[in-house]
């Protein structure tokens, strides 16, 4: 125990992304470079979780979020959830949702990851008028700080706070060196005219998913796992 406190101390000398980061004994438990999943793990970025180039999806077995860094400033996100609405319970949307771009490890801890534009993800709501569809998701998010703490049983655990404090579900690392499809834009797209509001960035074309589905094995034991288990940003 006593021996496990210590070790972050000793990986103290990391490789600086930007002059102005300091990391310190909350950051550098492990760098942030690698592979990263929620609870189960069942969810990791890379070629087992999207095929972007003709945007379809290979389901996991479980609900989780994956996120990836690599050493030269570009992430990943591979995340499968389920959001459940309090007036409507029989309502349960499913969504998986992959986006990749640059990330910046911002002077005051903040991390901002802008896509590159070939992000996309499905939705399945129930009770929707299309109740099964794809469209992109080009979302610039930003996380208001992070964490690496180091867990004596699980090893290095990642905690990211979005953009409103909310934290995403620990995340242990897969792999200190990141699983990751290519890093740039894997398919043509024709960059959205700016809106002007953003209530507006959702305004994407939609189209019908047609017979690409999947079937939750446990929607009632899914339902429990609801609230962080994911980004909030993923709200229609
Ligand atoms: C999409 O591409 C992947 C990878 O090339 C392929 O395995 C899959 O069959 C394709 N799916 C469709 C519906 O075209
Ligand atoms: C929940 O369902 C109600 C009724 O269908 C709808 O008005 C409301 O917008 C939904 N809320 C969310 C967060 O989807
Ligand atoms: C860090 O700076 C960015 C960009 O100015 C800002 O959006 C973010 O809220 C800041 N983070 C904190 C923790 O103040
Ligand atoms: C995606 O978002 C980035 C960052 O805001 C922007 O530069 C790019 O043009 C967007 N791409 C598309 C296809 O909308």
């Amino acid at each position: 125990m006593l021996l496990t406190s210590f070790v972050p101390l000793l990986l103290a000398a990391l490789p600086a992304l930007g002059q102005d980061i300091k990391y310190d004994l909350a950051h550098n438990a492990t760098p942030i470079f690698g592979t990263w999943s929620t609870g189960s793990k069942a969810v990791s970025t890379g070629p087992g979780f999207a095929n972007p180039l003709n945007q379809t999806f290979i389901y996991p077995t479980n609900t989780g979020c994956s996120y990836s860094f690599d050493e030269d400033g570009h992430y990943e996100i591979a995340r499968y959830r389920f959001n459940s609405n309090g007036s409507e319970p029989t309502c349960i949307t499913g969504v998986m949702n992959w986006v990749h771009g640059t990330f910046d490890l911002l002077g005051n801890g903040s991390i901002v990851m802008t896509p590159f534009g070939d992000g996309y993800q499905q939705i399945q709501d129930p009770c929707g008028a299309v109740s099964n569809f794809i469209e992109s998701y080009n979302d610039t998010e930003l996380y208001q700080s992070w964490r690496i703490f180091l867990d004596p049983q699980d090893g290095p655990k990642l905690h990211l706070f979005q953009f409103d404090g909310t934290p995403v579900a620990p995340m242990f690392q897969l792999s200190a060196t990141p699983n990751m499809l290519p890093t740039q834009a894997l398919r043509n797209v024709t960059p959205a005219v700016q809106p002007a509001l953003t209530s507006q960035k959702r305004s994407f074309e939609k189209r019908n998913a047609g017979e690409r589905t999947w079937t939750p094995a446990g929607l009632v034991g899914l339902v429990v796992s609801l609230g962080t288990a994911c980004a909030a940003s993923l709200i229609l």
